[in-house]
């Protein structure tokens, strides 16, 4: 939800920003724009509606130079996608620059009091009533850069993380944060500002993840940096290596991130996997370490959004199988706003890809105001999800890039699975023989989705049936009606068809009368308890005309014969099953996408990392 870079150092700053900007593009691409000050310290902006690339070729003839700059990648929330919308923002002056990730609440009150001063204002955004006013305020007390931005944040409600230049002040680059991601990049000579790491990575590996309510002054040459929070005191430097490689965060061959994302969940697997899942045994530290809250609650909370919550849905089943505590599974955004009963002697546990979604971060604070024992599963090291938590498992997917989620939901059901399996031990819910076949099983998934990708060309080929449906419906039962839900959610997102994910058994209570002879109806079956019910589901949809795509186990006979197309997946334990039934169906949105020319790693409207409400 946009992308903030920014450099000050001796190199030209403009490659850097541009480069910055497509490794954060994926945080929204509605319009790109770079503030620099040129080597008569004057201050210059280019920005552009769309993506980076139309920055890039708005810029290709102009003159730019200078060694200290700010970028930024917009998803709108105030104001449409347009030139003037997009950042920076000039102040009244056109002395400041700034960027913006977040939302400032109080910007009416403030822009009315700023339009009674005589300021006048060029866009619709809560961003320029923040330049503006940090201006008012640095005029009105003749302040300092830094002295203005701390005393106008400390009136500023609400989430961001900013940067801002000066003109005829090249020395100096002040950032903040509260609410919104920002990292600081330590070089040689030189500073990066950056989202999170992959603007950065590239140029060093030693980092600051500013803390919540810090203001930042980066000086030219000095390796000091000033950082401080909100009530002026001096915040400590903790300066971190960054974990990620450049290749990891590069298409490495694919035509998209999501495809090579998807290829790669083998591999985020082992890693995910690695020290954990070893010789039939699971060995998760943190939850040995807090088995005794997880014997003395009588329910856990799971709480996230968008994929992460169908992972959660998953974990619900898993925990209610083989833990016996009760599970709620709550949408983040929901559950934070209704008044919910949560209690000390509860769990909550969050889960986030990227650690920075705004709805589940205030679902965790609102727990944690009750005192309740927050366990966090996540992706980003170091995000702010990571940092709210009591304690927690990451899930060392890698990064992932295309916006579509697709490895951080298999490691977050991996994950899931390793906690279910570790508190069934400890708490005795588990028979051990159990125990060890799941955890062997769950060893051997890796080579199981390898052989899956191997019959991509299989899926492709039936994708290419359907790129003419304007609806689909995604039917799954038990473990894989969250499947059902997640494999609607890639198709909507990626191929903007209309899906639905339904239980199975459901359909017949209102959606089966949307069947006919166009309606193409994915439905997962593997072969398990509730098989035969499944049969018949099928059978009813075939009799209405419904056209099927049926994952199936391997072998299947039954639903094989009435389906028009189905697609295998290899033998393996019931809960383990979302694990594999996900993947075609991943594939399969992914070819739908982009044989109807879908930008499928940058699809409209949507952004990978939500930090707003
Ligand atoms: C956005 C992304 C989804 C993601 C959701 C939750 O909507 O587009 O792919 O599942 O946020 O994100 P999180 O980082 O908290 O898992």
């Amino acid at each position: 939800m946009c992308g903030i870079v920014g450099y000050i150092g001796n190199k030209q700053a403009y490659p850097i920003l541009i480069k910055g900007l497509h490794r954060l593009e994926y945080r929204g691409y509605d319009s790109a724009g770079i503030a620099l000050l040129d080597d008569d310290t004057n201050l210059h902006v280019y920005k552009t509606q769309g993506k980076v690339a139309n920055l890039e070729a708005f810029c290709k003839d102009k003159n730019i130079s200078g060694t200290i700059g700010i970028a930024h990648t917009r998803w709108a929330t105030h104001g449409e996608p347009n030139d003037v919308n997009a950042h920076p923002h000039y102040s009244q002056s056109e002395n400041l620059a700034l960027i913006h990730n977040g939302i400032i609440e109080n910007y009416i009150t403030l822009k009315q009091m700023l339009i009674d001063k005589g300021y006048t204002f060029v866009s619709q955004t809560d961003t320029e009533v923040l330049v503006q006013f940090v201006e008012y305020v640095k005029n009105e007390n003749n302040l300092s850069l830094y002295e203005a931005v701390h005393q106008a944040l400390t009136q500023v409600v609400g989430a961001y993380a900013i940067a801002v230049i000066e003109k005829g002040n090249p020395n100096v680059l002040i950032a903040a944060r509260k609410g919104s991601p920002l990292i600081i990049g330590i070089g040689e000579d030189d500073f990066f500002l950056g989202s999170d790491a992959s603007p950065i990575v590239e140029y060093t590996k030693d980092v600051i993840y500013l803390e919540e309510e810090s203001i930042v002054q980066i000086t030219r040459g000095q390796k000091d940096i000033v950082i401080k929070n909100l009530d002026n005191v001096d915040l400590k430097q903790n300066i971190q290596k960054i974990q990620i490689d450049l290749s990891e965060i590069e298409k490495g061959g694919f035509p998209h991130f999501m495809l090579k994302e998807i290829f790669e969940q083998p591999k985020s697997l082992l890693m995910c996997m690695n020290g954990r899942v070893e010789r039939q045994n699971v060995v998760l530290s943190g939850i040995r370490e807090n088995i005794e809250k997880f014997r003395n609650t009588n329910r856990i909370i799971i709480t996230a959004c968008g994929t992460s919550w169908h992972a959660g849905i998953i974990g619900k089943y898993l925990f209610e199988s083989f833990c016996k505590i009760p599970v709620q599974i709550e949408v983040a955004s929901e559950f934070r706003y209704r008044h919910p009963v949560v209690r000390k002697s509860d769990i909550l546990i969050a889960i986030s890809q990227s650690g920075e979604t705004a709805d589940t971060i205030a679902a965790m604070e609102l727990a944690k105001k009750q005192g309740t024992f927050i366990y966090g599963i996540c992706n980003v090291v170091g995000s702010s999800v990571a940092r709210l938590t009591d304690s927690g498992t990451y899930t060392h997917a890698g990064p992932e890039i295309g916006v579509a989620s697709t490895k951080a939901f298999t490691t977050q059901v991996a994950v899931l699975t390793m906690m279910a399996l570790t508190i069934g031990k400890e708490l005795g819910t588990i028979d051990d023989a159990t125990y060890h076949r799941i955890s062997k099983e769950l060893s051997q998934i890796p080579q199981k989705i390898e052989s899956i990708l191997s019959h991509a060309e299989r899926i492709e080929k039936v994708s290419k049936v359907f790129t003419y449906a304007r609806n689909f419906m995604y039917l799954g039962r038990g473990y894989n009606y969250a499947v059902a839900l997640e494999g609607a959610l890639k198709l909507k997102e990626i191929s903007y068809i209309h899906a639905e994910g339904y239980p199975a058994a459901e359909m017949k209570h209102g959606p089966i009368a949307l069947v006919d002879e166009d309606m193409p109806i994915v439905v997962i079956a593997p072969k398990f308890g509730i098989y035969d019910k499944i049969v018949s589901n099928v059978q009813e949809l075939k009799a209405r005309n419904g056209r099927i795509i049926a994952i199936v186990s391997e072998g299947d006979d039954r639903i094989a014969k009435i389906a028009d197309y189905s697609i295998e997946i290899p033998d393996v334990e019931e809960c383990l099953t979302p694990l594999l039934t996900v993947i075609p169906l991943q594939l399969l949105s992914y070819y739908i996408a982009t044989a109807k020319g879908r930008d499928v790693d940058q699809p409209r409207n949507l952004a990978k990392s939500v930090t707003v409400e």
